[in-house]
């Protein structure tokens, strides 16, 4: 890649991290990554997100225990996994974003949750944060408890919880998978029809 440019560089900069210090992120970055989130482009201009912006530890941390809690129940192996590496679903992360969609558009809510969710990773990345995009929460958030998380977390009624995304500063820098060019292709000339 010959061409320079500071939108890419984010782009080529971005990896997943998964051990975040305790170190917390600034309001502004916080509220500048929102609104990254509501700028993202939606199917029929629906728009139809909720973002939870939690900078509150303890909860994070409490997620992170239910969402321990309910994989050692559902899902031994994974289980299993996770107490080989480090034992945490979240990463001491935090910050925690949540996104929800409604539940009434039958179309493209997951492709526009992930394209909030991306606008996100990415404006996060930007201003120098760490980031982890996370489904393995979801065991925890729709568990027994989901009501009681959905009104903390300010989830209207007709919403379901989508992703979330951990927000922090990485204890080591974390290395951005290899892009593997092959899985594109160029068409420059069709041929005749
Ligand atoms: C929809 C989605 C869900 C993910 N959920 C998790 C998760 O629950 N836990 C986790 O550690 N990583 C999760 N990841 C991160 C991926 O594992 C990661 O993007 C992938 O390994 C590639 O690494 P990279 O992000 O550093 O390029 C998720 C990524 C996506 C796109």
């Amino acid at each position: 890649m010959t061409i320079q440019n500071e939108t890419l560089d984010v782009l080529a900069r971005r990896a997943t991290c998964r051990a975040f210090t305790d170190k917390p992120v600034e309001k502004e970055k916080l509220e500048a990554i929102a609104l990254a989130g509501v700028q993202a482009p939606s199917s029929n201009n629906m728009q139809g997100w909720r973002i939870s912006v939690v900078s509150d530890k303890s909860y994070v941390d409490y997620l992170d225990e239910l969402s321990i809690t309910a994989i050692k129940t559902n899902n031994p192996r994974m289980y299993e996994r996770i107490m080989s590496r480090s034992g945490k679903t979240l990463y001491n992360a935090p910050v925690l974003i949540a996104i929800a969609t409604p539940r009434s558009v039958q179309y493209s809510v997951d492709m526009d949750s992930g394209i909030v969710c991306e606008n996100m990773v990415l404006a996060a990345t930007a201003l120098g944060l760490d980031t982890c995009i996370n489904r393995m929460v979801t065991a925890g958030i729709q568990g027994p408890h989901k009501q009681e998380i959905y009104d903390t977390l300010g989830i209207p009624e007709g919403f379901e919880f989508s992703i979330a995304i951990l927000v922090g500063y990485s204890e080591q820098p974390a290395t951005p998978h290899i892009a593997d060019e092959s899985k594109i292709v160029f068409i420059e000339d069709a041929g005749s029809r």
